[in-house]
């Protein structure tokens, strides 16, 4: 595990208690903008515009950490708008920056990946690349965040402070928020917002919750080794196959019998691969899967006891075993924690955009998982579903399904949340700073 990063955050967390708390303090006072960055959103020549990136990024979907001809699309886009950015930054992000460039600093994200997933979907944009598709919406998120790029930059001389656009690669497993935080670049950022759009929500509704809202996941894979041969003489084997199964059977107790049951953890093996023949016993199985839960305490506590049953429990059919976390390849996705005082920051600025009826606050948390959490850990951050539903009297489709539709409609709510929630944070935050320094200063 990446505990070589704690020293930083250590450093960062006080940091941001310092800043982020007198900010809860204020939530009562007006900070709505003087613009509707929805009306400008959906106006056509904002709307016609990320239409167009979306449907172009859609075609041509790019997998984590490979994602140069999005990220070359962004830039360019950047450049017309006359935005100046970072790049490259984990292999193919980008961090644009709009405002003053001095401090406060807040950030919206973006991410960029598509899927190894063939598209189903027949329609005039389908991807054109055989194998990869944006079955997670990704590419309505890039153009999300562009849209916002483009409403703040109309406005920058409004911006009491730095926007910073965030497009990261590889969400979908690779860590790529991680990587961004290594490269440095939101050291001074103290707060950011990131969103996923959700299929099965109604057309520009949203829905959140403060505290934990998607769990955290690790994944293992073990190798369960045996003596093949004659699956008629079983005598001289050790059968790796009926080991195997007595794990996986013994795994399912970590949740029924170990966990508190109010407090939810998930055990999965997905795999199970071993043996070619209906007469041999072979060598050995492997076996794979996922874990989930909502801290990093009881996410370690599964690791630790993953690892102890597959061993014992092997070793009581006398096979031995090993587990492999791959913590390289696929970090530890801490759980998605939200922020307690920007969720009340983003409860303003939604009602205000989109009306009360259309603002779930308290959305039941989700077994899913989400890589802005790394970006939680060291920066309270804020993390919300957009409703992006297609057509509700169709099928429901899933994320990651071939056959997800979005409705670009959804666009110009992405774009003018995104624009609102920095925007206004910005300006929440120097009356903040105002009015603290006014206190300080009646006191002398
Ligand atoms: C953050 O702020 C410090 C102190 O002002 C400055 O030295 C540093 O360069 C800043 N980092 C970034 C990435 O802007
Ligand atoms: C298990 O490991 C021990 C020690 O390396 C070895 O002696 C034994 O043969 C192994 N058993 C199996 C079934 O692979
Ligand atoms: C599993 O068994 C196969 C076939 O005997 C062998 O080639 C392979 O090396 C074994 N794997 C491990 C990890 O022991
Ligand atoms: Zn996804
Ligand atoms: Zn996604």
């Amino acid at each position: 595990m990446c505990y070589f990063k704690f020293k930083w955050f250590h450093s960062l967390i006080i940091f941001h208690v310092l800043i982020a708390t007198p900010i809860s303090s204020l939530t009562e006072s007006s900070t709505q903008l003087s613009t509707n960055f929805l009306d400008i959103a959906k106006k056509a020549e904002v709307f016609d515009w990320m239409v167009k990136i979306r449907r172009k990024i859609h075609e041509n979907p790019e997998l984590g950490y490979e994602e140069f001809e999005t990220s070359k699309l962004i830039r360019e886009e950047l450049d017309k708008l006359g935005i100046p950015y970072r790049h490259p930054v984990a292999v193919t992000g980008v961090i644009g920056f709009i405002g003053t460039g001095t401090s406060p600093f807040v950030a919206i994200r973006a991410d960029m990946d598509a899927l190894p997933i063939q598209e189903l979907v027949e329609w005039e944009h389908k991807s054109k690349i055989p194998g990869k598709m944006h079955a997670c919406g990704h590419d309505a998120h890039v153009t999300m965040l562009l849209g916002a790029a483009k409403i703040l930059k109309q406005h920058e001389k409004e911006i009491q402070g730095t926007v910073v656009l965030v497009f990261q690669p590889a969400e979908e497993g690779g860590g790529g928020a991680k990587r961004i935080l290594h490269g440095g670049v939101l050291e001074n950022v103290t707060a950011i917002f990131g969103l996923h759009m959700v299929p099965k929500l109604p057309l520009g509704e949203v829905a959140s919750r403060s505290g934990p809202i998607l769990a955290g996941s690790g994944f293992f894979e073990a190798v369960i080794s045996g003596k093949g041969g004659h699956a008629a003489i079983p005598q001289h084997t050790i059968d790796p196959i009926l080991a195997a199964s007595n794990v996986i059977l013994s795994l399912q107790h970590l949740v029924s019998r170990e966990a508190d049951p109010l407090d939810p953890k998930v055990v999965t093996v997905a795999k199970f691969q071993g043996g070619d023949a209906f007469n041999v016993i072979p060598d050995n199985v492997t076996i794979c899967g996922t874990f989930r839960a909502f801290s990093r305490k009881n996410l370690e506590q599964l690791k630790q006891r993953i690892e102890q049953v597959i061993v014992s429990q092997a070793a009581v059919q006398r096979c031995n075993a090993s587990v492999n976390f791959h913590d390289e390849v696929n970090p530890f996705y801490p759980p998605t924690v939200n922020n307690g005082d920007l969720h009340k920051h983003f409860q303003n600025v939604a009602v205000n955009l989109l009306g009360t009826s259309k603002v779930n606050v308290d959305m039941p948390p989700f077994m899913g998982t989400e890589d802005f959490s790394f970006y939680q850990e060291v920066i309270p951050g804020y993390f919300f579903m957009l409703g992006m539903e297609y057509d509700s009297s169709e099928p429901f489709q899933s994320l990651h399904s071939p056959y997800l539709k979005i409705n670009e409609d959804g666009l110009p709510y992405g774009a003018a949340l995104h624009a609102s929630l920095a925007a206004s944070y910005l300006i929440k935050y120097q009356q903040n700073v105002a009015r603290v320094a006014g206190e300080n200063h009646d006191e002398l």
